[in-house]
């Protein structure tokens, strides 16, 4: 288990080496989360950043690539600039991701680490690339012998996605553990570093009030919602193999899903956290085929307006098919089927081009036993709901009815709430440097595990070879700046319950 002492002294000395360091990821979120942990006094001292790319490229003109990175988020998630000391640290490697050449002079390259920059042997290789990648890279390091771990650790990060669907993901963690050993693998899900998502469990475990109604006898269902303004934003080529549900449900929300559902772990040890994600994901059960009918929505954007801004609908956006039959909106009723939770719906939606940009999850209490107030001819109550606000406000609130003053027994539905905002304005961060520096000190906790990879595919599986194989007739099925299809109001309507939409 990590200790804070750990947690708050820098990184062990280490390379750090992205492959696809000309990319999107490393120049907006890995450089900058880097000089974000630097201005923590979180980096160690003995690092060294090796960028690896095909493109044409000095050590001198990617130092000049790296500070502009810097910049252009200036003012936003990065803390500007990097500090003294760092851009001498960089260097660049020019190779093919499958050409034996790149990794001999990754190895030069570490060794000149180690001598120059006392990296003493520990390297985290970066796979900022597409999936395609991932494998071919893997073997690169192994036949060069760069995965092996005699003279110092060696780490290797994976991006998302892992794998397309569950074959291709036991297949890729197959290609992963060929080469390293489980605990060298850390596959990454940014929101699992988002500062809201960590407080999930201290919100859950470090309060005693909450854990005795948290199961099926007193909420009646949760809600995860992960709603985004954007659309596909240039990334339509990917996207078109992707869809919401590959793309954000499999990992992200199921990651939330479990973290709101797992029992308390009995350390903070990575594994013993892992473990009862594990539990949670292994007791959902898939769907049956003719349960995706009923239980499944799936959506795609037309044309419309989000804020003031007109947008084109998603098969006019560049990259993507005049026909495309890829889901932007997907909306689901899970089962969790263990003691906690039987008979206890979660319903997840995710899409693109909605209304507003919101991350929360929301468990729904039962309502009082005792309808006491409505004899008296009040309106019906309303029962207590717990919001946790992900982003972009970052809240927990309790919905509850309260008497308004006067002779009359009127109630009024009220908030308690609590705003991150009360402690301050937060150092700025892009979300990455609390994973970065997990990995620079060996805390796999935040990064999912081979089985639960699996176990997250095999939830979605059928509901994506159903869609697969009947395709949508009603697409585009939603106007962009709305909630989604109209399918999805009826997903919970059809039990008497209701999406909670902010504002
Ligand atoms: C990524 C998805 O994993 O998460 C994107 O690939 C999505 O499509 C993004 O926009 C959302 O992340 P965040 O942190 O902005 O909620």
């Amino acid at each position: 288990m990590t200790t804070n002492a750990a947690r708050l002294r820098p990184g062990d000395p280490c390379a750090f080496v992205v492959f696809g360091a000309m990319g999107d990821l490393t120049r907006r979120k890995l450089l900058p989360a880097l000089y974000n942990l630097q201005a923590y006094g979180l980096l160690p001292k003995d690092f060294a950043f090796v960028g690896v790319a095909r493109r044409a490229l000095g050590d001198e003109g990617f130092r000049d690539y790296a500070a502009a990175a810097a910049h252009e988020v200036a003012g936003g998630s990065a803390a500007g600039a990097p500090q003294a000391g760092f851009t001498a640290r960089v260097h660049y490697v020019r190779g093919d991701f499958e050409d034996p050449a790149t990794f001999e002079a990754i190895s030069a390259a570490l060794a000149h680490a180690a001598r120059e920059h006392g990296t003493a042997g520990n390297a985290v290789f970066y796979l900022a690339t597409p999936p395609s990648e991932f494998a071919p890279i893997v073997r690169g390091l192994a036949g060069a012998g760069l995965d092996r771990q005699d003279a110092g650790w060696r780490r290797v990060v994976v991006e998302k996605p892992f794998g397309h669907d569950l074959d291709s993901a036991r297949a890729l963690n197959r290609e992963l553990t060929k080469v390293l050993a489980e605990s060298q693998i850390f596959r990454i899900d940014h929101y699992l570093g988002k500062e809201t998502v960590q407080n999930l469990m201290v919100f859950r475990f470090a309060n005693g009030m909450f854990e005795p109604i948290w199961n099926r006898r007193y909420v009646d269902h949760v809600q995860l919602t992960v709603a985004e303004e954007l659309g596909v934003e240039g990334r339509g080529g990917y996207y078109e193999q992707a869809g919401v549900v590959r793309d954000l449900v499999q990992n992200h929300m199921l990651q939330l899903l479990a973290l709101v559902a797992m029992e308390p772990p009995s350390t903070l040890a990575p594994e013993a956290v892992r473990n009862e994600k594990m539990k949670v994901l292994d007791a959902i059960r898939a769907m049956e085929p003719e349960q995706v009918l009923r239980d499944a929505v799936r959506g795609q954007y037309g044309a419309g307006t989000v804020g003031d801004k007109k947008v084109p609908a998603y098969r006019d956006e560049p990259g993507v098919s005049a026909t495309s039959q890829v889901e932007t909106f997907a909306a689901l009723k899970l089962q969790v089927e263990n003691w906690r939770w039987a008979g206890v719906p979660f319903f997840l939606r995710s899409g693109k081009r909605l209304a507003r940009r919101d991350t929360q999850i929301s468990i729904q209490f039962r309502r009082p036993p005792l309808l006491l107030f409505e004899e008296m001819g009040v309106e019906q109550i309303e029962p207590n709901r717990l919001d946790i606000l992900i982003q972009p406000e970052e809240a927990i609130s309790i919905s509850m009815k309260a008497k308004r003053p006067g002779p009359a027994i009127v109630l009024e539905q009220v908030k308690l709430a609590f705003g991150y905002s009360q402690f301050g304005s937060l150092p700025p961060a892009t979300g990455y440097e609390r994973l970065l520096h997990d990995v620079m000190i060996g805390d796999a906790e935040l990064f999912h595990r081979a089985d639960l990879v699996e176990a997250s595919w095999r939830i979605v599986t059928t509901v994506l070879d159903v869609w697969s194989s009947l395709p949508a007739r009603d697409f585009p099925s939603y106007e962009a700046g709305t909630w989604g299809p109209a399918a999805s109001t009826e997903l919970l309507a059809r039990d008497g319950r209701r999406w909670v939409n902010p504002g």
